[in-house]
């Protein structure tokens, strides 16, 4: 017997935010850490294959699952500590991420407001260290708890065991994304009391300056983040899409150089190890591919990093544009895009 919050054959169309076609085998709805244990030594489960899925806004599925999808919709965010540098705010996993970041800046514990609007779970933020104008969320967390699927036990992880870096952490550097070793189920963020607002990525710096704001509170930064992220990126319940579909690639100094001296206005960020981050979206523009669709999937109009299911696109319609859009940039440029989002 199988319990209650388990489905079979189920359905995960609208369980991710690019809606493509899958099913699960067997889907958990987890709504309690304990369930997580229980799944862990249940005889019908033990030894399948597992996925943890959390707002399914960075994933695509290029299949039917065969195993265990283990849907994360814990409840519960509170303040869990405070000292004088900082307070210390704690979500279950399955708690939206827009959702929690509007609720800190609500209760005056600002941090988070580079991140609203990101789609998504709090559980899934750590995994790829989601980050967006000038802000990473592995910089204000201070640790998280996630159960060991093997073995049921709960283990809490700092912030320095996650090794935080670009699109990147231990768990996805482990492959734990993949293989279902973890699920994180708590994020505790340390938020210091000394806040300034970041301002320096040029976008909000011009919608700032463009509402007359010299000093930004916290909520005029959060709208000021809102406004530019609706401008320019696709709401997945209007036009499915799973955000920025490829990293910004890494490329040498002098490669970096020998591009921009071609190309004049090619957008480059150096990075502390010498290392030059390039923009993608740039990079696919320039290569042909803004707004331009290959069947029923695209590359969108307003930023051409963004891939879009513009309705009934199968796995094999996207990693045809995928390839499409690797080879014209490798072409053109000589750089390798890596895709960001998970393919299961
Ligand atoms: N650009 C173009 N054409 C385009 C898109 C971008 O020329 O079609 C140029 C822009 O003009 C700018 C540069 O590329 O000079 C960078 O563009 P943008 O500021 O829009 O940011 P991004 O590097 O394309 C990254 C993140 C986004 C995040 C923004 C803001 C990655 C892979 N993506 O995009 O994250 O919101 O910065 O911080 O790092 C996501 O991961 O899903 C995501 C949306």
């Amino acid at each position: 017997m199988l319990p209650d919050y388990i489905q079979t054959q189920a359905d995960l169309g609208s369980s991710t935010t690019l809606a493509l076609p899958a099913r699960a085998e067997f889907l958990a709805r987890i709504t309690r850490p304990e369930q997580l244990a229980e799944l862990a030594r249940h005889p019908d489960l033990a030894g399948r294959r597992r996925f943890v899925l959390g707002g399914g806004s960075n994933l695509v599925l290029t299949g039917d699952f065969p195993g265990l999808m283990i849907a994360m919709a814990i409840p519960g965010r509170q303040l869990a500590g405070e000292d004088p540098q900082a307070w210390y705010v704690s979500a279950a996993a399955g708690e939206n991420w827009h959702d929690f970041v509007q609720w800190t800046l609500a209760q005056g514990w600002p941090g988070l407001e580079n991140l609203s609007l990101i789609p998504g779970s709090v559980g899934a933020a750590p995994i790829q260290n989601i980050g967006a104008y000038g802000l990473e969320a592995g910089e204000l967390i201070d640790h998280l708890e996630a159960t060991d699927l093997n073995s049921g036990k709960s283990i809490r992880f700092s912030a320095a065991d996650c090794a935080f870096a670009y699109r990147d952490s231990l768990f996805k550097r482990e492959g734990w994304h993949l293989s279902g070793r973890y699920a994180i189920t708590r994020v505790c963020f340390r938020l210091p009391k000394a806040w300034r607002p970041r301002t320096g990525y040029g976008e909000v710096a011009a919608e700032l300056a463009r509402g007359g704001i010299d000093n930004p509170t916290p909520l005029q930064l959060a709208q000021a983040v809102i406004t530019i992220r609706q401008k320019k990126l696709p709401d997945p319940a209007v036009l499915p899409n799973s955000g920025s579909f490829f990293q910004n690639p890494l490329v040498s100094a002098e490669l970096a150089a020998a591009l921009a001296s071609a190309h004049p206005s090619l957008p480059r960020y150096p990075q502390p190890d010498g290392q030059v981050k390039l923009a993608a979206g740039w990079l696919i523009e320039q290569a042909g591919w803004k707004g331009r669709n290959l069947g029923p999937v695209g590359m969108y109009e307003q930023q051409a990093l963004v891939l879009v299911n513009r309705g009934g696109a199968k796995s094999r319609d996207v990693q045809a544009l995928t390839r499409a859009v690797r080879e014209a940039v490798l072409a053109r440029f000589g750089v390798n895009l890596s895709p960001e989002p998970v393919f299961l």
